[in-house]
């Protein structure tokens, strides 16, 4: 067996997404299991180098899981000739900056969402890349969720036949950081800092509904800052200035109609952290992240409306759940994989700058809609 391998720079390794999802779920896990495999039997083999600004915290990482590489100076990591691929789980705010660098360097540049904070600059990002020929990849996660992909595989397999509309439901309590820790960091609710569920889930929505039900032609949203006041990491109290709710309505070329809520100050009273409900006229689903139910029109029932009876049926047991069918892996993992393949095996993948570009201006067309109280259509983005 050869090994290929493969020099990554893991900037933002100390963070949520950085950690958790990238190194260890991804790269590490990668490497846990022997690399990976291309048809001519090499295996590409992950080196991280992780980059931040701890020097301690970086260390610590790296003994913890037996790295040896790690430095707070990105550009000589950059100006390494083993280090291929820059990969960037910062802030957001952070990444432009250091992605142009990266791409200066001729590096092939891998990131979280959103790519950028606004679409000039992503589209100024896809730009300087193809003019320097590296490949450029932006994490989709949720396409390779069990749950979306056996909503996918409904809709390949002609299940519901005309879909009408998409009703997505996302969120759960983030709590304010007063009288019990908040779960998710304060720069989320700064807009200044980057922050706010507009920039941060906007962009998942978009290649949610491009890839599964259709080019996003519109987009109408309302937003709120629910909750105006919470309390940071190290106890002080500072205004939420971002958004943190969103209340969108999507149109989509073809004819469905996407509404779709994301917040982060409701309490969850549903099976998964978000959930898409699919109407078509021949049937419907419901999923999550891991799983799916469905109703077949040949099944459903007929409930008349009849407020002063009690209710007689229980509707949830009306559904059945459709099987895996196949091992889904984690998600961010098997994006990582497609990735590594594009850059050495020259196999294609599509979720590059320009679609990342694309979420950020669904995000950024959101707010304008949200500030102006007005539906914005959405031009087609070329580089
Ligand atoms: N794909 C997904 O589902 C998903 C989920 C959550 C977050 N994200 C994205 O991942 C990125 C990181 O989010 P996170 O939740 O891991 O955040 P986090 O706050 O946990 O981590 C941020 C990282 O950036 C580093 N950093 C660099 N410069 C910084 C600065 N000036 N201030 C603060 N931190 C700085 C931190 O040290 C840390 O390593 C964001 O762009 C976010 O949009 C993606």
């Amino acid at each position: 067996m050869t090994r290929r391998p493969i020099g990554i720079i893991v900037n933002g390794v100390t963070g949520r997404m950085g950690y958790r999802q990238h190194l260890v779920r991804s790269l590490l896990a990668i490497r846990e299991q022997g690399g990976v495999p291309l048809p001519d039997g090499t295996r590409i083999w992950p080196e991280p180098i992780l980059v931040g600004r701890n020097e301690a915290k970086l260390r610590e990482i790296a003994e913890r899981h037996g790295l040896t590489e790690w430095t707070t100076d990105l550009s000589a990591a950059l100006a390494r000739d083993d280090v291929e691929i820059y990969f960037d789980a910062q802030v957001t705010q952070q990444r432009e900056k250091a992605i142009r660098q990266a791409i200066e360097a001729g590096k092939h540049v891998y990131t979280e969402k959103p790519l950028a904070e606004g679409t000039e600059a992503a589209l100024e990002l896809a730009r300087a890349a193809a003019t320097a020929e590296v490949r450029t990849g932006v994490v989709q996660d949720k396409l390779f969720l069990p749950g979306l992909r056996k909503l996918k595989r409904l809709i390949d397999g002609g299940f519901f036949g005309r879909i009408l509309s998409v009703r997505g439901e996302f969120g759960y309590w983030v709590f304010e950081g007063d009288w019990q820790p908040a779960q998710r960091p304060s720069w989320n609710y700064r807009s200044a800092d980057g922050g706010g569920i507009v920039v941060d889930m906007f962009p998942h929505w978009h290649y949610v509904l491009e890839e599964l039900f259709g080019p996003v032609k519109t987009v109408s949203a309302h937003i709120a800052t629910h909750i105006p006041e919470r309390v940071d990491e190290s106890g002080r109290t500072y205004p939420a200035t971002a958004d943190d709710a969103a209340y969108g309505t999507f149109e989509l070329a073809g004819g469905v109609v996407a509404q779709l809520n994301s917040s982060w100050c409701v309490r969850v009273n549903r099976d998964e952290l978000v959930e898409f409900q699919v109407d078509g006229v021949e049937g419907s689903a419901v999923a999550g992240l891991r799983n799916c139910r469905i109703q077949h029109r040949a099944a459903t029932p007929k409930p008349v409306w009849n407020p002063d009876l009690p209710v007689t049926e229980n509707f949830r047991a009306q559904w059945s759940e459709v099987p895996d069918n196949e091992e889904f892996d984690n998600g961010f993992k098997v994006q990582w994989e497609s990735f590594l393949r594009h850059v050495v095996a020259d196999e294609p993948f599509r979720w590059d700058f320009l679609a990342g570009a694309r979420g950020v201006q669904l995000a950024e067309l959101g707010l304008l809609s949200a500030r102006e109280g007005r539906r914005i259509e959405i031009p087609e983005l070329n580089r």
